[in-house]
């Protein structure tokens, strides 16, 4: 119970890590907002989780729901102690064929959104709590297709190191996890066909000394870490949970 009674909010909680991440957080005594842009995905949730929880309909990239998030949590559960902003996408196009839709798209789940959600929910965060953030490798890592999604997630490593400054003197640490190639439904989700996704994959998984995909339980494992009194010296940085990829 790592958490007990402490109020987190994960965005993109649908699937994934986020849900991973909102499971592992009800097992160990925290009360959990999950978002999700579906409320059909939402709906479908109430057979999976146990504990003190609250399903949220909000699209990330939307700042009336991140403001409308914030209120929500705040009228059901009283102050936020740990905001993680997980909600994104992943497409890939590569340069000469980029559209402004597909930086808009980006953009807009992958940074505007945690950016706004973070603006709104600082004040109510109680001192002492903490935000972290998803990234990724292609922040660091150069692959072919990844301009605007790795350049979306370095844009988040950044606001991180800027956070972590603001709100330190409220004692409110600011990190990010960076998952390598994670198996989750987003390559599920993505702009290209299964046998594109498939090279893609294989392409990745070639560069990971571990020689595999992650699992989301991998992810929520170190995001409970990062949340819990345990990190209470960690602030500003990343942890890479990658099998090695972004670190040799
Ligand atoms: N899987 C990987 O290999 C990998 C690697 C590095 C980083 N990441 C990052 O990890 C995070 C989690 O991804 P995942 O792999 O767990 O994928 P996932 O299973 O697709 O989970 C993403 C979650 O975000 C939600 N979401 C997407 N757009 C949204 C929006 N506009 N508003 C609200 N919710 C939205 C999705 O809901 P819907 O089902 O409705 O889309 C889903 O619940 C993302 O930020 C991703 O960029 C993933």
């Amino acid at each position: 119970m790592r958490l007990s009674n402490k109020v987190a909010v994960i965005t993109g909680a649908t699937s994934g890590m986020g849900l991973d991440t909102a499971k592992l957080f009800l097992k160990n005594g925290a009360k959990v907002v999950l978002t999700g842009r579906s409320q059909e995905k939402l709906d479908a949730l109430k057979d999976q989780l146990e504990g003190e929880y609250l399903l949220v309909k909000a699209d990330a990239a939307s700042l009336a729901d991140s403001k409308e998030l914030v209120k929500t949590t705040v009228n059901h559960f009283g102050k936020i102690d740990i905001l993680f902003l997980n909600a994104g996408v992943f497409e890939a196009l590569p340069t000469g064929q980029l559209t402004e839709e597909h930086f808009d798209k980006i953009y807009n789940i992958n940074v505007k959104g945690p950016v706004f959600t973070v603006n709104e929910a600082a004040p109510q965060i109680n001192d002492g709590g903490t935000i972290i953030f998803n990234t990724s490798v292609s922040n660091v890592k150069g692959m072919p297709g990844v301009s605007v999604y790795g350049s979306s997630k370095a844009a988040l490593r950044s606001v991180v190191r800027a956070l972590a400054t603001e709100l330190a003197p409220r004692n409110i640490r600011v990190n990010a996890v960076s998952p390598g190639p994670i198996e989750t439904p987003i390559w599920g989700k993505t702009n290209l066909t299964e046998e594109q996704v498939g090279g893609f994959a294989e392409g990745v998984s070639g560069q990971v000394p571990l020689g595999r995909f992650g699992k989301g339980e991998e992810i929520a494992n170190t995001v409970l870490f990062m949340a819990s009194d345990e990190a209470s010296y960690i602030t500003g940085t990343e942890i890479p949970v990658d099998g090695g990829m972004a670190q040799v």
